[in-house]
């Protein structure tokens, strides 16, 4: 089974940005875990701040992957092209947040990638990533 999780803009400052929202953790340490944890998987990781190249990667991974984990950060609320490659792929999609967006702003409160998405999984901290990825095993 091959699985990418794709992660949108400023998320590559995990460890670093608003420690208060989304923990001390770095991506690459907490990756690390779970390529330990998922053995059997292969799982791959993606990250851009830029919105054509999130894009780009659903489109190359979505006709061949078995999964895909997104979080589309920021795009999350704005992007109806994400939203849009996202039903044009047949890898089937799940929506990752690691904060609760429902407990936050209100420009949060909307998804352009849940209409599109299979599941949506938010508001556990980095174990969202672990819990998305066990809804590709049930
Ligand atoms: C986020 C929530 C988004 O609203 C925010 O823009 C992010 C991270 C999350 O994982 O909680 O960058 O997707």
């Amino acid at each position: 089974m091959k699985i990418i999780i794709i992660n949108g803009p400023n998320l590559n400052l995990l460890g670093k940005r608003e420690p208060d929202v989304y923990g001390a953790e770095t991506f690459e340490d907490y990756f690390s875990k779970l390529q330990f944890k998922f053995k059997d998987i292969e799982l791959e990781y993606y990250q851009s701040n830029i919105e054509g190249e999130l894009i780009s990667k659903i489109q190359d991974t979505g006709f061949s992957y078995d999964g895909i984990v997104l979080n589309a950060a920021a795009y999350t609320h704005t992007s109806v092209g994400i939203g849009d490659a996202i039903k044009a792929v047949e890898t089937p999609v799940i929506e990752v947040h690691i904060s609760n967006t429902h407990k936050r702003e209100e420009f949060r409160h909307v998804s352009y990638i849940s209409p599109a998405a299979s599941g949506v999984i938010l508001g556990f901290g980095l174990k969202s990533y672990d819990l998305a990825i066990e809804s590709f095993l049930i």
